[in-house]
């Protein structure tokens, strides 16, 4: 898809289509609507005052135009963009796919998007890409039939007034940060056939040899002399090795007296059958995207690997498939981790956060000062959060809210779950240090208490993605399935802390 910015007015853009945003209760007699009706020979005005469209998100109306307008566009699609006053880069992106999605299931090639909304040039131009490309995102891939074939060949991203160069700026990040989200999702919805550890592995090595990234991958004789003894309990029912992912950002020119290092960590089980604690047999098929903690850290390494901000990061994902077997793990087993401590696995299910427990010593180890881990790690938070709020918890309340912040800025919701000491009761083990399970109460904070006893003398905050990584129902602006949350909230934070840095 050829990419572009227009920074003139909309009327000269030539294009098959062009979607204009339209807000909630907005009169087409006077002002910009009144403009864009006299261009499109009065369709505005009727399909506005007939009430046909009210601007509601996502809402539709899309016209051929007759000739003799001075729209040099073919075809007006007329997108709500909801409330004026609650229009911001976020909604921009959902609107700018949903337009996207919508027209190339019209079989449309070339389109264009009037987002109006005018204050950042820049990241109103990133946003309506990557909310674009996003859209574009389809779930079938392995399918030979009723395959979507549509493709749409341009997009135009038309700001009046706007700079030029700061204009394509934004639309290259956009393409950058929608490219990695899909990237994250292509991951996550690879069956567990076609993304064992070591494959997952090899898509690690290209994307680090495509950006330039330096890549460490530790197989299963080295996380043996590391002492990875959870981690590699976790593996041992299954024929397929496990694999520990290390990816490293260093920037050209580091900023003055660095000493922080950012760690994201990622829940990497290529398929979680619950091991011999085994699942229900009823959607287990979807436990093929267990690994969208590890693929989301892949993603996010991927875009900062282009967009080059002014702080190192460091990606660290801990591979493995959760298989019974005759070698496999059982309940009751006592494992030791990298940093000395014994688990009692009461549940061999609850082995996202046996694999983390290594993987976040490893990134300290490796000079981690803030770690931030993501994994789809409980049952519980779908309970407790739904698909619509991502779960945070952690032990530095700053970090916490600038998760939350990074979100917010980029339509990622993420709701703060507390952690008390108390919660760590209920891994308290009669015969280890502690257990892999905390009963029925409150299970995702648990699971977060047993991350903590592993992340302790740093900066932390965990994600359970569980509730949010898959999406069961269609949108306007994307697909069912991996949704790809939190690639680009963690872009933005790494993005707003080099900021800070300058
Ligand atoms: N991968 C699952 C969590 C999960 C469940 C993710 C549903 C996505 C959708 C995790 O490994 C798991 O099995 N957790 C157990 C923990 C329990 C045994 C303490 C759970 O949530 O039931
Ligand atoms: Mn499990
Ligand atoms: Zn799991």
């Amino acid at each position: 898809m050829e990419i572009k910015g227009h920074a003139g007015p909309y009327n000269e853009v030539d294009t098959q289509a062009l979607a204009v945003a339209i807000f909630k209760g907005e009169k087409a007699d006077k002002g910009f609507l009144k403009e864009l009706d006299a261009a499109a020979g009065g369709v505005v005005k009727s399909v506005i005052e007939s009430e046909e469209l009210k601007g509601k998100e996502g809402e539709t109306v899309y016209v051929h135009l007759p000739p003799g307008g001075s729209l040099k566009a073919q075809r007006l699609l007329l997108i709500g963009a909801g409330e004026r006053a609650d229009y911001q880069a976020a909604q921009v992106s959902e609107l700018a796919g949903a337009a996207t999605r919508f027209l190339r299931d019209k079989n449309v090639k070339s389109i264009a998007v009037v987002p109006r909304l005018e204050n950042d040039p820049e990241i109103i131009a990133a946003k309506v890409v990557e909310g674009a490309i996003m859209s574009l995102f389809d779930l079938d891939k392995y399918r030979t039939v009723d395959k979507e074939q549509r493709v749409i060949d341009r997009l135009v991203v038309v700001i009046e007034g706007a700079d030029g160069e700061a204009l394509n700026r934004g639309a290259k990040r956009g393409q950058i940060v929608g490219e990695s989200v899909n990237f994250t999702r292509d991951l996550a919805n690879e069956p567990g056939a076609y993304m064992t550890p070591t494959i997952m592995a090899e898509r690690a090595r290209a994307i680090a040899s495509e950006f330039n990234l330096s890549i460490d991958v530790l197989n299963v004789a080295r996380m043996e002399q590391e002492g990875m003894g959870s981690l590699l309990s976790v593996a041992r029912g299954s024929d397929e090795p496990a694999s520990l992912i290390v990816l490293k950002y260093a920037p050209a020119k580091p900023a003055e007296n660095e000493k922080e290092l950012l760690a994201l960590v990622g829940k990497g089980i290529t398929f979680d059958s619950g091991g011999i604690s085994l699942k229900p047999g009823e959607n287990m098929e979807l436990m093929k995207y267990d690994m969208t903690g590890g693929a989301t850290v892949l993603g996010v390494m991927r875009a900062i690997a282009q967009l080059k901000p002014a702080v190192p990061v460091l990606g660290v994902v801990p591979c493995a498939e959760n298989l019974p077997s005759g070698k496999a793990t059982k309940p009751g087993d006592i494992v030791r981790a990298m940093t000395g401590k014994t688990i009692e696995v009461i549940n061999t299910d609850a082995e996202g956060r046996l694999v983390l427990a290594d993987a976040i010593a490893y990134a300290k180890k490796l000079g981690a000062s803030t770690i931030i881990d993501m994994a789809t790690l409980t049952g519980a938070v779908s309970i407790a959060l739904g698909d619509v709020n991502t779960a945070v918890l952690g032990t530095d309340q700053a970090l916490i809210d600038e998760v939350i912040a990074a979100g917010k800025e980029v339509g990622e919701k993420f709701w703060q779950l507390p952690l008390d000491k108390e919660y760590s009761k209920q891994i308290k083990s009669e015969i280890a240090d502690i257990k892999n399970t905390g009963g029925r109460k409150a299970g995702t904070i648990t699971a977060a208490a047993f991350l903590k006893e592993f992340a302790d003398g740093v900066s932390w905050a965990h994600l359970d993605i569980a509730g949010t990584a898959w999406a069961d129902e269609v949108k306007p602006h994307r697909s069912k399935g991996p949704t790809g949350v939190a690639v680009r909230t963690l872009i933005n934070l790494v993005d707003r802390a080099a900021r800070s840095q300058i």
